[in-house]
């Protein structure tokens, strides 16, 4: 029965049925009976099975709490689920309908944080007839000021870039990288690295804003006096150290511009000396690295990323 026409439509049933009901270990089940004995056969509905298995194991993996080891399962899907472009089946019906509840199941299950992780990928090509809507760019930059920086001195600087010559004219200077025309939005991150220096006003004033007393106050000077010294008697470190603030910030800002479905990309590909040139940097300050928002052109590629065996240790 397993393998006649109407127990595959039946199995197909019990397993949207589990789905639904978040059985997912059970759904996997359903479709192992049919997909196991015939699991050598060179066919492309025994792959686009062996899809749908891996769509309910990487469910069972999220509902475990263990999202990113499902996505490889969700990849397995994803790959298997090509086959059904050229699948000449009776089932073809079904199958597509499948397909669609399991999609719309992953976008119920995963979180929108998750989501947004997934979202981003580094866009190389932006749609240069799509424009971001306003205040959603204005709520990106407002990501950038709500983030955290070391002592809150928020060393960030965000120029905007909008004039056409003006990219054109950074773009040599940026290893010749599309984006920078291409985006519908280009930030470059600079930092005045002179006004955190310890003792500074601006150092002051940020402590102040505390609503602490005079003492308080001095306390705090002199414990960034005391972190800051090390780093500040040398203009490269300081330079790392505002700009760490802002890969932060950068971070923020892209990922919470996936959950709007902008793309971004971070670009570290640039000479900073001619960037700092033709925009005219005061004496102090620097540029500390861009990113470029926009839509994407072309579709995402896959996320590479290394095994977390091999990149988390427990001690
Ligand atoms: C700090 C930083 C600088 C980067 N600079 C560039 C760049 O100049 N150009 C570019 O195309 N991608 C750049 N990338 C993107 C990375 O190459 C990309 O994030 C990485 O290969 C992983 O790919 P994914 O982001 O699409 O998952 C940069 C990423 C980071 C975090």
């Amino acid at each position: 029965m397993a393998q006649t026409s109407e127990g595959i439509t039946q199995a197909f049933g019990a397993f949207a049925l589990a789905l639904a009901q978040g059985r997912y270990y059970e759904a996997h089940e359903e479709l192992e009976i049919l997909w196991y004995p015939r699991r050598f056969e060179d066919d492309d509905e025994i792959r686009f099975w062996k899809g749908c298995i891996n769509a309910a194991v990487s469910f069972e993996l999220i509902k475990r709490g263990r999202p990113f080891p499902s996505r490889k399962a969700w990849g397995t899907y994803l790959k298997y689920r090509g086959c059904l472009e050229r699948l000449v089946t009776p089932r073809k019906e079904l199958y597509v309908r499948i397909t669609q509840t399991i999609d719309q199941h992953r976008s119920f299950m995963m979180s929108e944080f998750l989501k947004a992780m997934e979202f981003r990928h580094a866009c190389k090509r932006f749609d240069t007839q799509k424009k971001i809507p306003s205040e959603q760019f204005d709520s990106i930059l407002e990501v950038a000021r709500l983030s955290p920086s070391s002592f809150g001195m928020e060393p960030w600087r965000l120029i905007v870039v909008r004039n056409p010559s003006l990219r054109k004219a950074l773009k040599p200077s940026c290893w010749n990288q599309s984006q920078i025309v291409e985006a519908s939005e280009l930030v470059i991150f600079t930092t005045d690295d002179d006004s955190v220096r310890s003792g500074t006003p601006y150092v002051r004033k940020m402590f102040n804003r505390r609503g602490l007393d005079e003492e308080a106050v001095n306390t705090y000077m002199n414990v960034y006096k005391n972190y800051l010294e090390p780093i500040e008697c040398d203009e490269a470190l300081l330079r790392n150290w505002t700009a760490k603030q802002c890969y932060i910030a950068c971070a923020n800002m892209m990922t919470y511009a996936a959950t709007l479905g902008i793309d971004s990309c971070p670009i570290e590909g640039f000479d900073r000396e001619e960037i700092e040139a033709i925009l005219d940097l005061d004496e102090g300050r620097s540029v500390a690295l861009i990113c470029a928002f926009g839509y994407r052109v072309n579709p995402q590629g896959e996320h590479k990323r290394l095994d977390p065996g091999q990149i988390v240790e427990y001690r």
